[in-house]
């Protein structure tokens, strides 16, 4: 590999409508973060980037949606979702935000100079324009039908169903999501960056001189290229966004996938005076950590507008990772399909190093993956419990228990010490090869490799039994058992923050290089350590049963939200209806009647009685929860015998398309017996 001087990493920017998920984590931020962290180890020159994408219609609609300022809007998920990375361990030098002055500075000065060179070409087209609401209709202000799928709600820029990318009069029946009315077609100028000039130039620094990037990304490049480029718009008719700096373009803003990127650019001026040597030197390396939805715009539009400008570096490489999914289905923002960070660190309070443990042990890297409870789990307690947490703290208490903390000098080793203390070699270089090839979850398993081996040899040499009769061969089995917990604390810290500065801290180490792992003298005889506590806790089969059932009530409220109503009955006349008798009551006592899934027998006083109705309700609510609830009773319903009980009347309640029953309760306290009609 080329010697570099410094590396500049990014991280793809999230936008800013919405809160941070476990698929943005696996696929774009866990990577890049074991990334900055292991070249900081390894002493390099390194920053990382990142911070909120705040243009782009979806924040607009949001607004809107909401009675609020998309600047609202943007304030809310920047400042949760800066705090979710940080929470995380996500360790960027800076989070800076698309709205800020710096950016619309840096991003305005970019277009111009295009503008200036001449990059641009300008066109007049037609669009589609809302002339209740007086302003033309960029992507996603306009829904039709798919002209592939027939998919009614497909966007202006995307049909979400079949995948397509679309323009708005591409759609059949286009509606505006402004004002509901149908759009016409006005003229409008744009201005365009001309992809097809850069083609040739693409192909060569892609497909010839790039053939290491992960196949993913480069199969993406090469479909583009061979699909040949078109010129590309890079502005809109909006009012959110950075202005295009060009006289008489009042009402036209930057295209958001033409001023994200140089918000890379922007929030590496806003953490240093020095940022040209990072973008303007050949010496970096740029490293761009996205999903796989952003590689045109890493790959192919943003090199091609650095490129047109002159002055900048382009990106070594583009390690973009596939799609997690979540239990089986893609996670959506909009269908609440997810797992939330914030939501996360409230039911696993300091548990932040086993979620980023199983997303980068199931991490997207070569193709789309699942994300699940029960797997999630399962690495917790069976690999960071029971091998990692397991191998460290019984190497911490034997320690304490035979030395009082400090760390043996040892004698002659046999044929397995050394082959122990060959393999710390060879496995460190194994996670460093993987890492600098952007394989982090082969990297995470030859690092717990190394703890497997230090389980291995404590229950090969087996200290315990050995300590009565030999303690000399004890001390070597035990200094060797630390040199593998120091090489931990170092290998696994990319991975592992959290716990790894714990164990740093048990073991008293300071030197945090990566130089140093890979040998067998990281702590000297003579070292003092620390005690330790607990490295991670199992977590329980309750615990990730109650995730799961807030996911099935998520999927169950997406199905009963899109399913139709039921069709209304046949007409009653009104005779019919008004020998019905319904009041109010109120349940005082409820049970389960034995033997059966469905039944419950409630009292009920009815202001008239207090009697017994059977209801089938038992799946739905608790014995407990019922007492005191207040219903609807058809009193003169004509008494059943229900598994040999008495059942006078009904309760009513309303039961929604996947059957889940809620109750439909007076507004006001009324007395019980109150008719209803
Ligand atoms: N906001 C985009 C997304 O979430 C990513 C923007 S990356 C940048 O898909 F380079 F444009 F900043
Ligand atoms: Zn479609």
């Amino acid at each position: 590999m080329k010697k570099y001087k410094r590396h500049l990493i990014t991280s793809a920017l999230p936008y800013a409508n919405g809160p941070i998920h476990i698929g943005h984590l696996a696929g774009v931020y866990v990577p890049s973060d074991i990334y900055t962290r292991y070249l900081r180890l390894k002493g390099e020159d390194v920053i990382s980037i990142c911070g909120s994408d705040e243009h782009g219609v979806p924040i607009t609609l949001k607004a809107r949606k909401e009675g609020i300022t998309p600047q609202e809007v943007v304030d809310r998920y920047h400042y949760l979702n800066k705090k979710a990375f940080e929470d995380f361990g996500i360790a960027f030098d800076i989070y800076s935000r698309t709205s800020n002055k710096v950016h619309y500075e840096t991003a305005s000065a970019f277009f111009r100079k295009l503008y200036d060179k001449g990059e641009f070409t300008e066109k007049m087209s037609s669009q589609y324009y809302d002339e209740e609401a007086s302003c033309f209709l960029a992507d996603r202000y306009i829904t039709g039908t798919c002209p592939f799928c027939g998919n009614e709600n497909a966007y202006g820029d995307q049909c979400e169903k079949c995948g397509t990318s679309l323009s708005a009069t591409d759609l059949k029946n286009p509606k505006s999501t402004i004002s509901g009315s149908a759009p016409v077609l006005k003229e409008t100028l744009h201005w365009y960056l001309p992809l097809d000039k850069y083609e040739p130039w693409l192909r060569k620094w892609i497909l010839d001189d790039h053939t290491e990037w992960k196949s993913n990304v480069y199969g993406q490049c090469k479909s583009w290229l061979d699909q040949g480029l078109q010129p590309r718009a890079v502005s809109r008719d909006l009012d959110w966004g950075v202005p295009v700096p060009v006289e008489g373009a009042g009402g036209k803003v930057l295209y958001v996938w033409f001023d994200a990127p140089i918000g890379y650019i922007s929030a590496t001026r806003e953490l240093t005076p020095d940022w040209e040597k990072y973008w303007k030197d050949e010496e970096t390396r740029m490293i761009h950590f996205i999903g796989k939805d952003n590689i045109v715009f890493h790959c192919i539009i943003f090199p091609s507008m650095l490129r047109a400008e002159g002055s900048y570096i382009l990106p070594e490489n583009v390690p973009a990772n596939e799609f997690l999914n979540l239990e089986g289905d893609k996670i959506s923002t909009s269908r609440n399909w997810a797992v939330w960070l914030h939501e996360y660190l409230e039911d696993f309070p300091g548990k932040q190093d086993s979620l980023r443990y199983a997303l980068c042990a199931s991490a997207p890297e070569t193709k789309d993956n699942d994300f699940t409870w029960k797997e999630f789990q399962a690495h917790n307690n069976n690999e960071l419990v029971a091998i990692l947490g397991n191998f460290v703290n019984r190497t911490l208490v034997l320690t304490n228990k035979y030395y009082d903390g400090i760390v043996p000098s040892y004698g002659s080793l046999n044929e397995s010490d050394t082959a122990t203390l060959e393999s710390i070699k060879s496995l460190k270089e194994a996670v460093e090869s993987n890492i600098d090839s952007f394989r982090f979850r082969q990297a995470l398993s030859e690092a717990m490799n190394l703890a497997r081996l230090g389980n291995k040899y404590l229950a090969d040499t087996e200290p315990w039994k050995v300590i009565k009769e030999d303690p000399e061969r004890v001390k070597t089995i035990m200094y060797i058992s630390l040199q593998i917990t120091a090489n931990l604390a170092i290998l696994l810290e990319p991975f592992l923050p959290f716990s790894m500065d714990k164990l740093r801290k048990w073991i008293c180490i300071n030197d945090l290089r990566w130089e140093a792992a890979g040998r067998a003298e990281l702590l000297a005889p003579g070292h003092h350590i620390g005690s330790g506590e607990l490295m991670f806790t199992k977590i329980e089969d309750d615990e990730v049963e109650r995730q799961i059932q807030k996911l099935l009530e998520t999927k169950r409220a997406n199905m009963a939200e899109s399913a139709p109503v039921t069709p209304q009955k046949e007409d009653v006349s009104f005779e019919d209806f008004s020998r019905m008798d319904i009041r109010t009551a109120t349940i005082t006592e409820a049970e389960k009647v034995p033997k059966t899934t469905k039944l419950m027998k409630l009292k009920v006083d009815t202001g008239i009685d207090t009697r017994t109705i059977v209801s089938g309700i038992a799946e739905h609510f608790t014995a407990e929860e019922l007492p005191g609830k207040k219903v609807s009773v058809i009193v003169n319903l004509a008494p059943r015998s229900i598994k040999g009980i008495e059942s006078r009347g009904m309760i009513l309640l309303a039961e929604d398309a996947t059957g889940k029953l809620v109750f439909v309760m007076p507004e006001k306290e009324i007395k019980n017996g109150s008719p209803v009609r």
